[in-house]
């Protein structure tokens, strides 16, 4: 028997990879559900290549005899659902900011911290945390186990991905639009996104930070280590898919180009890709669709005793999101949960074949 899965926010852009990650990685799943907004019931998502689904309720699907939930349908919406399917009991796994920081939500990436799952237990909650620290921590996480990070300084060029589907739309709306003469109307970003970079990512601070810039700090603390310090900026260009990261190290040891390249090339999750010349680096546009973290442009820092810096590119819907949720549940699946699985379950609607449909 294998588990029986619920995806919340099935419709949306992390949803549809979450489902499309599952499949790809024959997860071991019997059933899946996709669930999001009452607007969007009825409506058809994709499983893989031959299998559809149809979108059901979250406000009224019962959890009861479902064993995963990965979850994607916004803070506000995350944080009513989640301790209701965790009490008929499902593990949820998170994609939203709104459980990361809770003391009892582990916050896990599985190259880095893959031992915090075990923390699952305290609310049937396990975080994923935001795009942008993930690729981050995980081109981290082997410098530091050599030579200890003792401050990170980071920019980050994200894409419109990141801020769900109508921002897309709203890429490709306003590029449109300018090709053509029509007025740039911006709706979902704050400023015109198309041909533009916006330093503006989630909610200004009291201290004129964003709120996406603290989350990169306060989630690398909680994942990697509490003792680095980080400062981030963060900014939206017009790019569809794939963040791109800007990162500066200072470390507590001596630790050579050579040394950091070999331990980034054996490292899990990573591909270090550093030609030092025309086309020997990576970019967004390539990372889209794959699954590593890409490395490249690594070099010394000499304005400090120890320092590096590297450029971190990813696809921020594949491991920024739906792979590394996918990844934490292959795990609570593999180490956790094997003796929850029950035979027998009535609630969830088998799958359907799209060839039946067709
Ligand atoms: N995109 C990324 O790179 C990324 C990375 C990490 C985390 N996240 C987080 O993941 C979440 C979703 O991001 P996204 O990019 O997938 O957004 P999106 O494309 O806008 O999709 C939002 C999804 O949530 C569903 N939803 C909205 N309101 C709902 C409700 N009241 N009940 C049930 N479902 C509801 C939507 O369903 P309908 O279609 O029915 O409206 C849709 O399936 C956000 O919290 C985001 O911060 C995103």
């Amino acid at each position: 028997m294998g588990f029986k899965v619920a995806v919340v926010g099935a419709t949306g852009n992390v949803g549809r990879e979450m489902l499309t990650t599952l499949a790809e990685r024959n997860f071991p799943a019997d059933e899946i559900v996709a669930l999001a907004s009452s607007a969007s019931v009825g409506k058809e998502v994709s499983y893989g290549e031959d299998d559809i689904l149809k979108v059901q309720a979250l406000d009224t699907f019962d959890f009861k005899g479902i064993d995963i939930v990965l979850s994607s349908p916004g803070g506000k919406v995350s944080a009513q659902f989640a301790p209701r399917a965790a009490k008929a009991g499902a593990v949820v796994i998170d994609n939203t900011s709104y459980w990361r920081m809770d003391p009892d939500v582990p916050l896990v990436v599985p190259e880095v911290n893959p031992q915090a799952i075990a923390g699952f237990e305290k609310r049937g909650i396990i975080a994923n945390p935001n795009c942008s620290t993930i690729q981050m921590v995980v081109a981290l996480k082997p410098l530091h186990d050599l030579a200890r990070i003792k401050r990170v300084v980071v920019a980050t060029y994200q894409s419109v991905s990141g801020a769900g589907r109508a921002a897309m739309d709203e890429l490709f709306s306003q590029t449109r639009a300018i090709y053509v003469n029509d007025p740039v109307k911006p709706e979902q970003l704050t400023k015109q996104i198309a041909f533009n970079v916006i330093p503006h990512i989630d909610v200004f601070m009291d201290d004129g930070s964003t709120k996406e810039e603290w989350k990169m700090a306060v989630e690398t603390r909680k994942i990697l280590d509490p003792d680095i310090a980080v400062t981030a900026t963060c900014a939206r260009v017009p790019v569809f898919i794939g963040h791109a990261e800007a990162v500066t190290v200072e470390f507590e040891r001596p630790l050579s180009e050579d040394r950091a390249r070999a331990a980034l090339r054996d490292a899990a999750g990573v591909i270090v890709v550093d030609h030092r010349a025309d086309e020997g680096y990576v970019t967004p546009a390539e990372a889209a669709g794959e699954d590593a973290v890409y490395v490249s442009r690594i070099r010394r820092d000499p304005t400090v005793p120890h320092g590096l810096n590297f450029w971190v590119v990813a696809d921020n819907l594949r491991k920024g999101a739906a792979l590394n949720a996918v990844q934490i549940a292959e795990i609570l699946a593999a180490d956790y949960l094997g003796g929850r699985r029950r035979a027998g379950r009535t609630n969830v609607e088998p799958l359907r074949r799209k060839t039946a449909n067709a």
